[in-house]
Parts: C-alpha cells; structure tokens; sequence
C-alpha cells in the first residue's frame, strides 16, 4: 500500500467520479492511501462521495464540479489542483454510449462523443504527464472499452472513440515507462453502471459486471501492464476475437448482437 502511494500520489485526479466505474476508482484508491481530486458535472454527488470517503479514511479529498465539454475545463481543473502533486490520472469520464443507426444520431451528439472520448483525456494528459515525467514517477489510466478493439455496428462512434484511447495508450505506455511514467488502458466489457442503464443487453452472450471489480482491475493491473480487460468472460471472449476470428467477423458478431440490443429497447 505504501508503495502505491509512493509511486502514484500523495493526489488523484478521477473524471468522472459522481457515479458508476470512476466512483468506484475514488473508494479504492482512498483505500491505497492517495488523497483525491474528484471531477464531473453533478456536484452534489461529488461532495456526498467526498463525505463517505473522509469518514472511513484518514485522506484529503477535493471536488471539481466542472463540464468537461465546456472551453476552457482545464483552467477550471487548475484552479484546484495547480500546488498539488497529481501522482494519478485516472481519465474516467465518458460520453453515454449511443446503440443505434448511425443516421438517426444527431451531428453534435457524434461531435459531443468526440471531444468527451478523445480531445478531453488528450488535454488532460498534456498537463499533467509534463509534472509527471518532471518528477520521474506517476501513472495514467485511461477508461477505453472493449469495443475499441473492432469496428462495432450501432455503436460505432462511441467504439471508435473508444479506439483512441486504447492506441494512444499502448504508445504511451511505452514511450513514458524509460520517463518513470506509467500508462494503462483499461478496457471494460458491459458494466452495470448509469451508462447501461438504458439499455437492455440481455440479447448478448456476457453478463454486466460491477463497476468494484472493474476499478480493482485497473488499479492491480497498473504498472504491471499495457492494457486489462476485467473480467473471465471478457477475457476469454477477447482472446477468441484475438485469436480465433478475423475482424471483419468480429464486426459481424457484434453487429449481429447489438441489432438485437435495438430491436428489443424499441419493443
Ligand atoms: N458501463 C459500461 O458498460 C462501460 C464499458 C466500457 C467502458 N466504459 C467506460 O467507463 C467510463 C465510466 O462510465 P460508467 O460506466 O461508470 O458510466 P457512468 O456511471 O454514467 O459514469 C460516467 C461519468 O462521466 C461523467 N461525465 C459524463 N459527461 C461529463 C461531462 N461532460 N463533464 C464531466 N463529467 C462527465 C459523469 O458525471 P456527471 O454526469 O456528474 O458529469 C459520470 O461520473 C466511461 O468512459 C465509459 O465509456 C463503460
């Protein structure tokens, strides 16, 4: 635990952390001993989380209430954290995922998708590696998805946003490791969390996990690796699209698969 705190803190930056996956990183890395900065829109959630943390741990904890899509977010971010020392970026926030026709989705949601999946981690990330690889030690998760391994019909936007965060991730794990900096790329399979909520996956072959064993997965796995998909199930299925399809026929597997996801949440 000590060694976590060493190499990572003494803060995290979580985006993100009102709810769900990001929640989840800001109760166990209190539990690792880092002191946290907690960012997303709904404040109250934030303060409530913030509360339930400091009773049960002996750790500093800030809020941010901020709009990552707003111009300018990241002065709005500086405002708290500019004198502290963010050990951790945890790049957690994430736009709903939309499952539909890629038509019947208006431009300035695909738009919104865009800036929230790729422009806000790569922003966040300029700031705060630079003290990162100033000080020779830190680490940055970023919250891609499976779906950022292939081609995803009725999600296809949100997957290729996903994509990003997945290649950008591998390249800097390995460009920033020699610089005391490490990345991951967390990658979760469907997870039981307000983004889900919605819809109705029951059509396909996996079941939902919870958000606590995706933030574990991530937060073990960090450090050791480039990339980790939580999860048996995910595993297996990851490595049989890996290993055992090409990709145009993972592209037809989840398009066969989330057709159903539509067709039943219009029924
Ligand atoms: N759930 C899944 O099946 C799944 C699978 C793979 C990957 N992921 C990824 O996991 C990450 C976390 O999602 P989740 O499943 O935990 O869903 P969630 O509970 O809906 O959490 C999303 C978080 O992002 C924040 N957020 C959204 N838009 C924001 C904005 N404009 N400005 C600031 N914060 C914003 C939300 O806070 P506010 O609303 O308070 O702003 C919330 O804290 C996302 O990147 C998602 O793509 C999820």
């Amino acid at each position: 635990m000590k060694d976590y705190k060493e190499k990572y803190g003494p803060w995290a930056l979580i985006t993100g952390a009102s709810s769900g996956i990001g929640a989840e990183f800001a109760k166990q890395l209190a539990e690792k001993g880092l002191n946290l900065v907690l960012a997303a829109r709904r404040e109250d959630r934030l303060i409530e989380l913030a509360k339930e943390i400091q009773q049960n741990h002996d750790i500093q904890v800030k809020t941010i209430q901020v709009d990552l899509l707003s111009d300018g977010f990241i002065d709005r971010i500086r405002e708290t954290t500019d004198g502290l020392d963010i050990g951790l970026l945890v790049s957690n926030a994430g736009y709903r995922i939309y499952v539909g026709e890629y038509f019947d989705n208006p431009l300035k949601e695909e738009l919104d998708m865009i800036d929230l999946n790729i422009k806000v981690p790569a922003i966040l990330t300029h700031h705060f590696a630079k003290d990162m690889i100033a000080r020779q030690k830190g680490g940055i998760i970023y919250n891609a998805s499976v779906l950022g391994y292939m081609g995803t019909p009725y999600a296809a936007s949100y997957a290729g946003s996903k994509a990003y965060g997945l290649v950008q991730g591998e390249g800097l794990w390995y460009e920033l490791k020699p610089k005391g900096v490490d990345v991951l790329v967390l990658n979760p399979g469907l997870t039981n969390t307000e983004m889900t909520a919605p819809h109705d996956f029951s059509p396909l072959p996996m079941k939902l996990m919870m958000p606590g064993p995706v933030a574990k997965s991530a937060i073990e796995a960090l450090g050791k690796r480039s990339r980790v998909t939580p999860g048996g199930m995910n595993k297996v299925s990851n490595w049989m699209s890996k290993f055992m399809m090409t990709r145009n026929m993972n592209t037809r597997m989840f398009g066969f698969f989330l057709k159903k996801v539509l067709k039943k949440s219009h029924a």
